[in-house]
């Protein structure tokens, strides 16, 4: 029968809480420290991961020199649908708040997205996703959100400004024209539609399954800032 084995805790900055990593037969977990706690991903299933980069940078392949951000690094799926689908001038911009975390995608947990980090394609920073959003306009052809498990703050509470007026007039301004803000929820919300709109984005809101073709299924949105 499996069991989780406890394999390492990696503190969040800023805060008291942690992340755990779990080996839990073939595969891995990593789960939230007490507070609101729960799973945050485990790599059986992450079609969803997958799917956030891929509808957005299938259409962006054939722009020159496309620059991608993702918050954050995770179990490095997204990073690795990223580079799948960018051509080789592309570069990916990985935004990931907790250090333990960059230490878990080098070690053996690495092996199972295919160890996108080591792809010169790839920079990771160990930041808040804020800071790059806020850094400077224009810079980026696609965002992509996956770092708590909707838009509402989790991993830290200050995570809730990305979802607000402010923190998407924000990704808006980052974004070059025709760019994507690609959202990852593991639940639909009628209201975060709403404000992507509000903000100025065309919005797609797409279910897509969490593992294979049935079961399960995440909520993506995708959307496009005008083209000028
Ligand atoms: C659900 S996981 C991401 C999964 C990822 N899409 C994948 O394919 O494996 C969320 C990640 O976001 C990170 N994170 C949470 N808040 C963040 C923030 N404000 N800036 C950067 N990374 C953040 C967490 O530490 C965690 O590694």
């Amino acid at each position: 029968m499996k069991r989780y084995v406890w394999l390492d805790r990696a503190p969040i900055p800023g805060g008291d809480g942690a992340l755990c990593l779990f080996e839990y037969g073939e595969d891995y977990v990593i789960k939230i420290e007490g507070g609101k706690g729960g799973q945050l991903m485990n790599t059986r299933m992450h079609g969803s991961e997958d799917a956030l980069a891929e509808i957005p940078c299938k259409r962006l392949a054939a722009r020159p020199g496309v620059r991608v951000l993702i918050g954050g690094l995770g179990m490095g799926f997204t990073l690795a649908s990223a580079l799948r689908h960018l051509g080789e001038d592309a570069e990916v911009q990985v935004a990931e708040l907790v250090p333990g975390v960059i230490e878990w995608n080098r070690g053996a947990l690495g092996e199972k997205s295919g160890r996108p980090l080591d792809d010169p394609r790839t920079r990771v920073l160990n930041v808040d996703v804020a800071e790059p959003l806020k850094a400077g306009p224009k810079g980026f052809d696609a965002i992509l959100l996956d770092v708590d498990n909707g838009p509402e703050g989790l991993t830290q509470q200050s995570n809730t400004w990305l979802y607000s007026a402010a923190g998407l007039a924000a990704c808006a301004r980052a974004l070059r024209p025709g760019g994507y803000l690609a959202v990852w929820s593991a639940s639909a919300d009628r209201g975060f539609t709403l404000k992507l709109g509000k903000a100025g984005f065309a919005v797609e809101e797409v279910q897509v399954y969490a593992h294979g073709n049935r079961g399960t299924r995440h909520t993506l949105w995708i959307g496009t800032r005008a083209a000028r």
